[in-house]
């Protein structure tokens, strides 16, 4: 009794909490989960959930919520991308991507010497795009949506009504960007605080915001895109310089596309085609690695780092060269997609030292995309699932708020080339398939993407990044079908990119040890350190248990809840 005693004393003493102090524990639920970058939003999602909403009616929530409670990425005043694939199995994804104005014309960000216009696709009314993200979750709604409209948006709507206490993070961030806030007076009336700096607890409303959401609850997608709230984004456009017309709102159109399939060592990914080249690039990138034992070669090794750099180094040239939006230019898809491509870049690569960029492509990338993007993934308890990546470009996108709306506006015409052809400082050349064209849609990096394996739900997961994002995703993939992590493990573990222009390998600061760099320099890499890898929402199905596990990157302050 007394050895008992003592043992049950000593397993106290060195017993762990698994679910919570155990490294590299994801959180787990049974029925549905949320991971967004946003704790508020996660809690809104899931708590729609578990009124019986399934995963479209989160997600609409969700996106809603993080246009009032993360300003910085989320947004009704933007566009993005959502890959659904429903309870029967079929897969969806839906293209909301910003356009051009009717009036944009190629050389809009260029004087009259050719110079590109120092901010001009990047700060103020002429770097937006027509905004898509309504006319998305609309379109979603109409197609997947179980709760009402009006109801689902109402959490959004409470939460700018009667404001949220703001964390240190989101405080901080409001702070940092006073200056720039303070160029557009509606701007600044919201974001910044006349009686000083912002901190932890401060009860942040927007009144305008909410009356806004209210006219969408009521109104749904005509609330936004025509009316007096239509009317004021054009008016003001019109005095500012800008662009976006009445004609130009009305006459947006969100897109269901046919969504790109990647197999990989009998996984199922499914993601976004362009306007986004998220997708191709994913292919190539994995269609080329497949043929390798990676497995085999160690974890972030440096010979594994290798293979992927040199395997990135075409992917992200033909990116540049061949890919804009379907809808205006013509692209080798069915090339790009196949096995037989990834086999030929694999006969290319090189082993033994670093490859050239030089030597690869005639054409030259713009690979300007902001890192301030937010992805969410949501899973319900009917095997719905939805992978939602949504941007403003930069952080707060243009600044731009439009007067009396709450709407701030995104600066996604930068994503544009908007110099094609011709070289810009660092002797880099634009691709002429994304080039501005009025009522064309910007490439996009991101990649919103659900993992299947034999037929079931296996990975949802998405990523922030500007073009990083691409490779996050990949390297997050990979960490679990080839390195077997689990979704926390494989979100943590250290990231490294490589996007062909500029030719340097970018590794995550800290992160990486001497022997593995020092092999790297000494193959020829150029190697530059980045503590911004991307921010993984990702969920994963454990096989053997069917349990659903999540995990927010813990790079940013996103949550995962489950129930
Ligand atoms: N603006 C970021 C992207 O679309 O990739």
């Amino acid at each position: 009794m007394k050895n008992f005693l003592i043992f049950l004393i000593l397993l106290n003493f060195f017993w762990i909490d698994p679910g919570h102090t155990r490294p590299f524990r994801p959180i787990r639920a049974e029925k549905g989960m949320v991971v967004s970058a946003d704790s508020i939003a996660s809690r809104v999602g899931v708590n729609i959930l578990q009124q019986g909403g399934n995963a479209i009616d989160a997600a609409i929530a969700t996106a809603f919520t993080l246009a009032v409670t993360y300003p910085t990425a989320g947004n009704i005043g933007g566009g993005g991308f959502m890959i659904i694939r429903d309870s029967s199995k079929r897969v969806y994804a839906l293209d909301y991507r910003e356009t051009a104005p009717a009036k944009a014309t190629k050389n809009m960000y260029l004087d009259s010497t050719g110079k590109v216009i120092k901010d001009a696709s990047i700060r103020g009314y002429l770097a937006a795009g027509v905004p898509g993200t309504v006319c998305g979750m609309w379109e979603a709604h109409k197609k997947f949506g179980t709760l009402k409209w009006a109801e689902i948006l109402k959490p959004a709507i409470r939460l700018a009504a009667n404001g949220f206490a703001l964390d240190e993070y989101k405080a901080r961030i409001f702070n940092a960007f006073k200056q720039e806030f303070q160029q557009f007076p509606a701007t600044a009336q919201i974001f910044v605080n006349p009686d000083g700096p912002f901190t932890k607890g401060y009860l942040f409303k927007q009144t305008d915001l909410a009356r806004t959401l209210k006219r969408i609850a009521r109104l749904g997608v005509k609330g936004f895109y025509s009316g007096p709230l239509a009317e004021k984004i054009a008016k003001d456009m019109q005095s500012h310089g800008g662009l976006i017309s009445l004609k130009d709102l009305k006459s947006y159109r969100c897109k269901w596309r046919t969504p790109i399939q990647i197999d990989y060592r009998h996984y199922a990914i499914y993601t976004m085609p362009p306007p986004s080249s998220g997708g191709v690039v994913l292919a190539e990138i994995l269609n080329t690695l497949e043929g390798f034992h990676l497995h085999r070669l160690g974890h972030n090794s440096s010979n594994m780092i290798r293979l992927w750099v040199e395997t990135e180094r075409y992917a992200y040239a033909d990116r540049a060269f061949w890919l804009g939006d379907a809808d205006f230019v013509t692209m080798p898809l069915n090339v790009l997609l196949s096995k037989e491509y990834g086999r030929k870049l694999r006969c290319k690569l090189h082993y033994f030292n670093a490859g050239v960029s030089d030597s690869i492509h005639p054409s030259l990338p713009n690979f300007k995309e902001k890192d301030q993007t937010t992805h969410f993934s949501i899973v319900d308890q009917w095997g719905n699932a939805v992978s939602n990546t949504f941007t403003l470009n930069g952080s707060f996108g243009s600044m731009v708020v439009v007067p009396g709306t709450g709407v701030l506006l995104n600066n996604e015409m930068d994503d544009f080339s908007i110099k094609p052809g011709q070289p810009n400082s660092y002797g880099l050349l634009g691709g002429y398939a994304n080039a501005i064209q009025p009522g064309k849609r910007m490439l996009s990096s991101m990649t919103p993407a659900v993992v299947t394996h034999h037929d079931s739900l296996f990975m949802v997961l998405g990523s922030p990044g500007g073009a990083k994002i691409i490779t996050t995703v990949a390297q997050v993939i990979s960490n679990i079908i080839d390195y077997r992590m689990n979704i926390r493990q494989a979100i943590e573990a250290p990231r490294f990119h490589f996007q062909w222009k500029p030719d340097s390998l970018v590794l995550e600061y800290n992160r990486f040890n001497s022997d593995t760099i020092h092999n790297l320099l000494n193959a020829g890499y150029a190697i530059l350190y980045d503590k911004y890898m991307g921010y993984v929402q990702g969920i994963l199905i454990e096989n053997r248990s069917s349990s659903i596990t999540g995990w927010s990157d813990p790079r940013s302050n996103g949550r995962a809840i489950g129930y």
